[in-house]
């Protein structure tokens, strides 16, 4: 059944007379599974790594120890070398795939996958702190969270930036989060396609044009068994997975989270790790010269396999302004283009430049709007004193959600709405942002 098929608090999301807040309110609460929030009930039964992240934000705006939980729940998940997986199995759901048996990891409590996220925890903790009514609880919390953020970024640096370069890799396009950009077509193209049998449960739910592609899945499935045949052993995914890619909205996300870990650090009185910390933030904010493309006059990502950039217009790149890496005439130079950008489609941002030829207004990370991540673009557009392209990305994504309801990514061009209904971190923008704005 696909979820146009819709129940009832998935119906009240299409109403814009509706209060929103009431409705993102509800959504979370829906999505609840006690202690950790379910992206989207049928199509994400689990929980994600950055979802969790974000809709933290959201619960923190109407139950803070509610949203103090969520990070809880998923540091259940974490590794003892400190990473933290892109998905937690807290209980199992069949509707999803590939499940915990598929990464090899059931004998772990929670099961887990084997491969990570975008960084971007220790701002959010950051932001939660800001927020924070209840202060005495939010310094509890981060007193126990604070170690497990230092273990996960010590994890980033050690065993994803083994030859110490400034730039984290990513082996796995799932990784980005932005699961099928075109930015990923060359290096998933080199890696072998799996010969093996397996059943996708997402176009069950959803239209197989909003998804990725079957030949992208024969390789999704065949770096997570890689993983599994390597035994996770660090050192030899390093050297063997044909897929490793230096992502920008990776490192960009995780440029401004060591900044805030290190505030973080430096607040708990560890001044040590805050300066290992910025230090390390200065060496990565070097190292992104390597990512900048002078053809497209932005960011980009680079295939550590073959050496090349990955020469896409991803909107990736204005991830730099929420990482803080522009100087006064680069700020001016991408905020002209960012302008432009936002002047080809209807409704910003799309996901992929509207006038490249890869471009697919409805796939998934192909073209389509995406809440948070405009967001992210629109706090790092008013750190530079553009609040007025801030004001623009946050009043596109007010109506979009508005008039078409809380789903998970929305057409450029017209507005349509895609992929799961009632989504957390959709309503979770709508009162961490929109609602503020
Ligand atoms: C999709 C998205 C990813 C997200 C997940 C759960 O896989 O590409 O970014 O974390 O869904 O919402």
């Amino acid at each position: 059944m696909k979820e146009n098929h819709m129940s009832s608090i998935e119906m009240t999301t299409t109403f814009a007379d509706q209060s929103m807040r009431e409705t993102a309110q509800a959504i979370l609460r829906a999505n609840d599974r006690g202690g950790y929030t379910v992206p989207s009930a049928k199509l994400y039964p689990f929980q994600w790594n950055w979802d969790a992240g974000i809709t933290a934000l959201g619960w923190m705006c109407f139950d803070e120890a509610r949203a103090w939980q969520e990070l809880d729940s998923l540091f259940l998940g974490q590794w003892e070398n400190g990473l933290v997986p892109h998905i937690v199995f807290h209980q199992p759901a069949d509707s999803y795939f590939p499940g915990p048996e598929q990464w090899g990891l059931t004998h772990r409590t929670p099961p887990t996958t084997s491969i990570t996220q975008p960084p971007l925890l220790a701002t959010m903790v950051r932001l939660m702190r800001d927020r924070a009514k209840d202060n005495g609880l939010a310094k509890e919390r981060i007193a126990t969270l604070l170690p497990k953020l230092i273990a996960t970024h010590h994890w980033w640096s050690r065993d994803r930036d083994p030859e110490n370069t400034g730039l984290v890799v990513s082996y796995h396009p799932w990784e980005s989060g932005m699961d099928n950009s075109p930015a990923w077509d060359v290096p998933l193209a080199a890696v072998p396609p799996t010969q093996r049998e397996y059943h996708r449960r997402d176009t069950q739910h959803v239209d197989a044009a909003q998804r990725p592609h079957k030949t992208e899945y024969d390789r999704f499935v065949y770096l997570l068994d890689l993983f599994r045949d390597l035994k996770f052993d660090a050192a030899r995914i390093y050297a063997e997975c044909p897929y490793r890619v230096v992502d920008f909205g990776t490192n960009a996300i995780l440029l401004r989270a060591t900044n805030d870990l290190a505030d973080l650090c430096e607040d708990a009185g560890l001044p040590d790790e805050a300066r290992a910390q910025r230090a390390r933030a200065e060496h990565m904010r070097q190292a992104f010269a390597l990512l900048w493309n002078d053809d497209l006059r932005q960011y980009v990502s680079l295939d550590t396999r073959t050496g090349k950039q990955l020469v896409v217009p991803a909107h990736a790149t204005f991830l730099a302004a929420y990482a803080r890496v522009y100087d006064g005439p680069s700020a001016t130079q991408q905020f002209a283009l960012l302008e432009r950008w936002i002047g080809q489609a209807r409704f910003s941002l799309a996901s992929l430049r509207p006038d490249d030829a890869a471009f697919e207004p409805q796939r998934y990370w192909r073209g389509p709007v995406w809440p948070h991540i405009n967001w992210m673009i629109a706090e790092g557009c008013a750190h530079y004193g553009r609040n007025d392209l801030h004001d623009r990305l946050c009043a596109d994504t007010r109506t979009l959600i508005a008039e078409k309801g809380f789903y998970e990514y929305f057409n450029p061009l017209t507005g349509e709405a895609y992929g799961g209904a009632a989504f957390s971190w959709t309503a979770a923008i709508i009162l961490h942002w929109v609602l503020e704005s």
